[in-house]
């Protein structure tokens, strides 16, 4: 698909995205449940209520909710939560449009999932994007899904530089208890996406 033309907006504003989402360009949208997370949910069931941050269109907290976890997605964009709510059907109720820096997601959680939220997000945010991932966490509790690795600073997506830069972010609060290959990805995201489980110390 050709890129549309968009009036310049903040990727850390609302508007960058809802844009991209009424023009239906959401090329970071796998529009299906990823395999490892189908995987991951059923060789380590979450032992709690599981948040997914810039959860898109939801098709993630679908999955999850059907499978009978507690989950909330929660994203800024209105049009994503109102492309998400027609994913999630009976399950709507368990999304929510809102700011994942903002109040109101308190928990505890026993799991984040990540997927193409951290990379959305500019370098500038990512120590305060691990410090609330941290502080949402019960300890023990599990930050898993995927992660976006490469060269370049235009984004978004923004790729980490390498595993060296998630380990700082990560390992003040963490341990990391799993690292794989993906190999399903998407076209923006393939070979440069890896599937980590990082457990909350405490
Ligand atoms: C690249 S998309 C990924 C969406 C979804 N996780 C997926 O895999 O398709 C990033 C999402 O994060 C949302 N987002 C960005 N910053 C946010 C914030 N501070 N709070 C909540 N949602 C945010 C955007 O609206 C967008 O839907």
């Amino acid at each position: 698909m050709a890129t549309p033309e968009f009036p310049r907006s903040d990727p850390a504003s609302p508007e960058f995205w809802d844009m991209r989402y009424r023009a239906a360009f959401t090329p970071w949208d796998a529009g299906a449940v990823p395999a490892r997370l189908r995987d991951f949910v059923a060789g380590h069931p979450p032992a709690g209520p599981v948040l997914v941050p810039g959860c898109g269109t939801g098709h993630d907290v679908r999955f999850l909710a059907e499978a009978g976890f507690e989950v909330l997605g929660v994203d800024f964009s209105a049009a994503a939560i109102a492309a998400a709510a027609a994913v999630a059907g009976p399950f709507a109720s368990r999304l929510r449009q809102g700011d994942f820096f903002g109040h109101g997601l308190d928990g505890p959680w026993a799991m984040v999932y990540e997927r193409a939220f951290l990379c959305s997000l500019h370098r500038r945010r990512w120590p305060d994007w691990s410090r609330r991932v941290a502080e949402l966490l019960v300890p023990g509790g599990l930050l898993a899904g995927f992660f976006f690795f490469g060269d370049g600073e235009r984004g978004p997506p923004y790729p980490l530089a390498s595993q060296a830069e998630l380990d700082t972010l990560l390992s003040g609060a963490f341990e990391r208890r799993e690292d794989l290959a993906v190999e399903e990805s998407i076209p923006v995201f393939a070979k440069r996406e890896r599937w980590q489980v990082w457990r909350r110390r405490g």
